[in-house]
């Protein structure tokens, strides 16, 4: 008789949302690959600027694909034809600072008529606490609805954030998409905004006692703009 598969009882292999969770992992071996070179020490920052842009397209598509679709009459060179299309405008790109702004720049590639929003938050290294510094939303954002981008999901409190104030200015449909994700976020995440998917490439082991991602990447923002905490 065969014997079951192993069972992998390792913290990243158990979904921290629960089995009703809007975690989804995005396990394409490109996405992984370029994970990887975010990782590693050696890479510098204007590597880790155009990697981190690739992962946002990639990301921007993953996150997207149940965006409402229909169909139009067009016309080919050849004949008539009834073609698919999305059924509404494309959604705001959302970025968190300041780190968010390496996904956008490779998200808008894919949605060049995307209309971008910034959420400037930073976050205390002692109390761990994110402020908020700035807040520049397009108009449209309660219609068109947000993709919020932001490469790391520590303890959940900066995506919390940003996430309440996209539905304090009447965003509804809001997904959020980041990099790298930790257990501690993503449970408090899902419980603040459990109507929210969640898309990332890894959800790493657990948070270290300054609140870091580990394994994780280090600090994305400075690693994205060669600066210093
Ligand atoms: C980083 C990161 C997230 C936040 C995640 O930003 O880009 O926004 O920390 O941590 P959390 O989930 O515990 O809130 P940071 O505050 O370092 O600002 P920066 O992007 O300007 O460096
Ligand atoms: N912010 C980062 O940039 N990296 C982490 O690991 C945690 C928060």
């Amino acid at each position: 008789m065969p014997s079951p598969p192993p069972s992998d009882q390792s913290p990243a292999a158990q979904d921290p949302a629960g089995p009703r969770g809007a975690l989804h992992l995005l396990r394409h071996p490109l996405a992984q690959h370029k994970l990887t070179t975010l990782r590693r020490i050696e890479t510098d920052s204007p590597t880790f600027r155009r990697v981190i842009g690739e992962l946002g397209l990639i990301l921007a598509i993953e996150a997207l694909r149940d965006l409402p679709a229909g169909t139009r009459a067009i016309d080919t060179p050849l004949t008539a034809m009834q073609a698919p299309c999305l059924a509404g405008p494309v959604p705001c790109l959302v970025a968190v600072l300041r780190a968010g702004l390496g996904l956008t720049e490779g998200a808008r590639l894919l949605l060049p008529e995307a209309p971008i929003g910034h959420v400037g938050l930073v976050r205390d290294e002692h109390t761990l606490q994110a402020s908020r510094y700035l807040l520049r939303l397009p108009p449209d954002i309660a219609t068109r609805g947000a993709l919020v981008m932001d490469p790391m999901l520590a303890t959940g409190g900066s995506a919390i954030h940003a996430i309440t104030a996209l539905k304090e200015a009447g965003t509804r449909d809001i997904r959020f998409a980041c990099v790298v994700a930790a257990p501690e976020g993503v449970a408090r995440f899902t419980a603040a905004h459990p109507d929210v998917p969640v898309t990332a490439v890894a959800l790493d082991e657990r948070l270290d006692e300054r609140g870091y991602i580990v394994p994780g990447l280090g600090d994305a923002g400075d690693r994205c703009f060669g600066t210093v905490a």
